[in-house]
């Protein structure tokens, strides 16, 4: 876990102060919605949850930053890079050891089929991205 978070930061930094041509919201409608729910509640997901074919990407986005923690008072910057990078890297590199997906959802779920080669540096930047700051502000 160490390395992959050193990993992580160092995709971080190399992200920061990228500038998004793309538009993640778009990017997300087209490539992850087809398995993610955007918006639902923590009620309706009950409801619903044998017809689901991952984990609404509302609760994802509150886990990946809840769970993410390098240091105890880290700078949000930081943190909102390394999740963005978290994202990006999972998005192509789906692996168990990876995922913070509670046990019982991977059980639920197969894990993530890889997006390799389908989106575009560009476009993955901007889908990581705006998993993370739509969501601000957002409950599950
Ligand atoms: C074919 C269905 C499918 C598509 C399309 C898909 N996902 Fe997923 N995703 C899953 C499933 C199933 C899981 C839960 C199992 C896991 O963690 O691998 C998941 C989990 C995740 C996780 C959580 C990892 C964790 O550790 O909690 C992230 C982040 C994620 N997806 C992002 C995306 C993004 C961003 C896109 C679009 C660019 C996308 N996914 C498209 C099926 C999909």
């Amino acid at each position: 876990m160490k390395k992959i978070l050193i990993l992580l930061c160092v995709a971080a930094i190399s992200l920061m102060g990228v500038e998004q041509k793309v538009d993640g919201e778009k990017v997300f409608d087209k490539a992850c919605a087809s398995c993610h729910i955007k918006m639902i509640t923590a009620e309706e997901t009950k409801k619903v949850f044998k017809t689901l074919k991952a984990p609404p990407m509302v609760e994802v986005s509150g886990q990946l930053k809840k769970n993410i923690k390098i240091v105890e008072d880290i700078d949000d910057e930081i943190h909102r890079a390394v999740v963005i990078a978290f994202i990006k890297d999972y998005v192509v590199y789906p692996h168990l050891d990876k995922s913070m997906c509670q046990a019982m959802a991977l059980e639920r779920f197969d894990l993530m089929p890889s997006l390799k080669g389908k989106l575009s540096e560009e476009e993955l930047n901007a889908v990581a991205a705006w998993v993370y700051d739509f969501y601000v502000g957002k409950k599950f």
